[in-house]
């Protein structure tokens, strides 16, 4: 993750969400500790990015949720040991580490998985050896955002490939549905981010779906009262109530942003109470 901000303040639209977006790829250094740079493989593997940008294009097709999925799955990725391609490993079976995919934030959620590892091949296929899959990582995110309807920028490239990952880093670092506002805004700062940061990247729920098992306590209360989040309009916690009961469903899908579920927009449903 970067530790510094590389944008001018401003208006919390989607062109700040796009704006720290890129920030978000500013994760490790190239190797020799180099900056990170958009050109980084100008000369080593020019096809790089049509490459990823073909593959997620026909994910996004095939899926249109796919390209939120791709969004979080970088997001995830950069909230534990930095943008490193750590959220991708699996166990190796030594004991040595303990994948992230099991974490409570990713188990049964996190997808987009396998258009990584289709374009991972494809691209080593092109270039043995030479494109970190962090980078992919990255690349695929800002594809997502603008096969959706956002703006692009550039993606500053070189990130390195971590060996290992971090379960509880995951399961610590990534803020959670039932977090408080003080508890997300440390979970921010910890990665360099404050507060404009964290309410501009919040825009990222412009598309894709949330389960019912991770908002069912605003439906019937923090201690399964039956009490609806007060906060929530009435009307949509109702429609939210049928599909998502108390205690079944878990794996119920509701958009995120009802109106435009697959467009990265500047409008949201009214969600709450007048
Ligand atoms: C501020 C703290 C955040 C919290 C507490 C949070 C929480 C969540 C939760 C609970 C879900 C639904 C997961 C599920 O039920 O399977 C979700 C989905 C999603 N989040 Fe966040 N999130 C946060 C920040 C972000 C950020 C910074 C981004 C990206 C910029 C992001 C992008 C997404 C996307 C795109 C989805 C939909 C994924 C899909 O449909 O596959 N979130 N988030």
């Amino acid at each position: 993750m970067a530790r510094r901000r590389q944008w001018s303040s401003g208006g919390v639209a989607a062109a700040a969400v796009l704006g720290l977006l890129s920030v978000l790829c500013a994760g490790h250094p190239a190797p020799g500790g180099f900056p990170l740079q958009p050109r980084f493989y100008e000369h080593t593997c020019p096809q790089m990015q049509a490459i990823v940008g073909a593959i997620v294009a026909r994910a996004h097709a095939e899926d249109p949720r796919m390209a939120a999925s791709l969004l979080r799955l970088h997001f995830h990725d950069c909230f534990v040991q930095g943008c490193d391609a750590s959220v991708l490993l699996d166990a190796d079976g030594s004991g040595r580490f303990v994948t992230e995919k099991r974490s409570n934030p990713n188990r049964d959620s996190l997808r987009g998985f396998e258009v990584i590892d289709e374009i991972k091949a494809a691209v080593e296929h092109a270039c043995p050896r030479v494109v970190s899959c962090a980078d992919i990582v990255a690349v695929a995110a800002r594809d997502s955002v603008v096969l959706t309807g956002g703006p692009g920028w550039e993606v500053p490239l070189g990130r390195r490939d971590s060996l290992t990952a971090s379960l509880s880093g995951s399961n610590n670092l990534i803020p959670a549905p039932n977090d408080s506002l003080p508890t997300i805004i440390g979970k921010f700062a910890n990665q360099g981010l404050d507060v404009v940061d964290l309410v501009a990247l919040s825009g990222g729920h412009t598309i894709g779906d949330s389960r019912c098992v991770s908002f069912r306590q605003r439906l019937y209360g923090q201690n399964n009262n039956g009490q609806v989040d007060r906060t929530l309009n009435p009307a949509y916690a109702a429609e939210l109530r049928g599909r998502c009961p108390r205690s079944d469903g878990d794996q119920n899908l509701f958009a995120l942003d009802p109106a435009s579920q697959f467009r990265f927009d500047t409008s949201t449903t009214t969600t709450s109470s007048p």
